[in-house]
């Protein structure tokens, strides 16, 4: 069995689903089922909610809080937008970037995205920076060239990265559908961006960097992907509203 280098991270993506009401109960439903362990000692636990719910989950237990976007500009006439100082004001260390609903739906793309993770890591936050092909690239065999292009376009900005950057490796065909990448499928892209990104930091650093798997996570998919060399935690959508399908998922990793 694979032991971890590194802190394994389970992140529970709320994306736009519960009333802030709805989310402290969620949040203290998970504090109750943590308390009764179960759990690999070291598993670092972060929930990522709507912006409305963030003031209301500060200091309410010892599961992380994180936000699921940022703006890419650090203040200002932006209206709509959360700065990275006000998540960060707020208890947030990590900030999703470049989600594929957000890639899709909200147009995201280079320039955006590159401003984003700068602002994160200028504050010493940490950007989880998704990426991942659609069915179609995977089904042309352009998987690899599509990962290396998502990480090349941002990280090619920066001169060097000393901050902290997890990846979220979540196969666009994957999210939401019910189909998981197999866990051969996923370990290979999990391998793939660690090469890539040995070209960024160097090969310490990217050994001990955690790309986490994402896409229709569950707990009965979830042993065979978290027990691969190269998955170093899960990003939940679906089953992180259900409180005994994230804690069960958070049982799940290799002891
Ligand atoms: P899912 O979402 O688990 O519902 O597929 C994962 C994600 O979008 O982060």
């Amino acid at each position: 069995m694979y032991t971890y280098m590194k802190r394994p991270l389970i992140a529970g993506n709320w994306k736009m689903n519960t009333s802030p009401a709805e989310g402290i109960a969620l949040y203290k439903t998970f504090l109750e089922g943590k308390k009764k362990g179960g759990f690999r000692q070291e598993l670092e636990w972060l929930v990522l909610p709507p912006f409305t719910h963030l003031a209301g989950l500060q200091n309410l237990g010892d599961i992380q809080v994180g936000a699921q976007n940022c703006s890419h500009q650090s203040k200002g006439a932006f209206t709509g937008e959360v700065s990275v100082d006000m998540l960060r004001d707020l208890g947030c260390r990590y900030v999703l970037v470049g989600h594929s609903e957000r890639r899709q739906y909200f147009k995201e793309e280079e320039e955006e995205l590159t401003g984003k993770v700068a602002l994160l890591l200028e504050s010493n936050c940490i950007p989880i920076f998704c990426i991942g092909e659609t069915w179609e690239e995977r089904e042309k065999g352009s998987t690899e060239t599509v990962l290396e292009r998502q990480i090349q376009e941002v990280f090619g900005h920066f001169k060097a990265i000393s901050s902290e950057v997890v990846f979220a490796y979540e196969p666009v065909w994957a999210i939401g559908t019910g189909k998981t990448a197999s866990v051969e499928q996923a370990q290979a892209a999990h391998a793939f961006i660690r090469q890539v990104w040995t070209r960024f930091v160097g090969e310490n650093k990217a050994q001990s960097t955690r790309i986490l798997y994402g896409g229709s996570m569950k707990p009965d998919n979830a042993e065979g992907l978290l027990s691969q060399k190269d998955i170093d935690g899960g990003l939940i959508g679906g089953a992180a509203l259900d409180a005994e399908a994230f804690l069960n998922i958070a049982r799940q990793f290799p002891k």
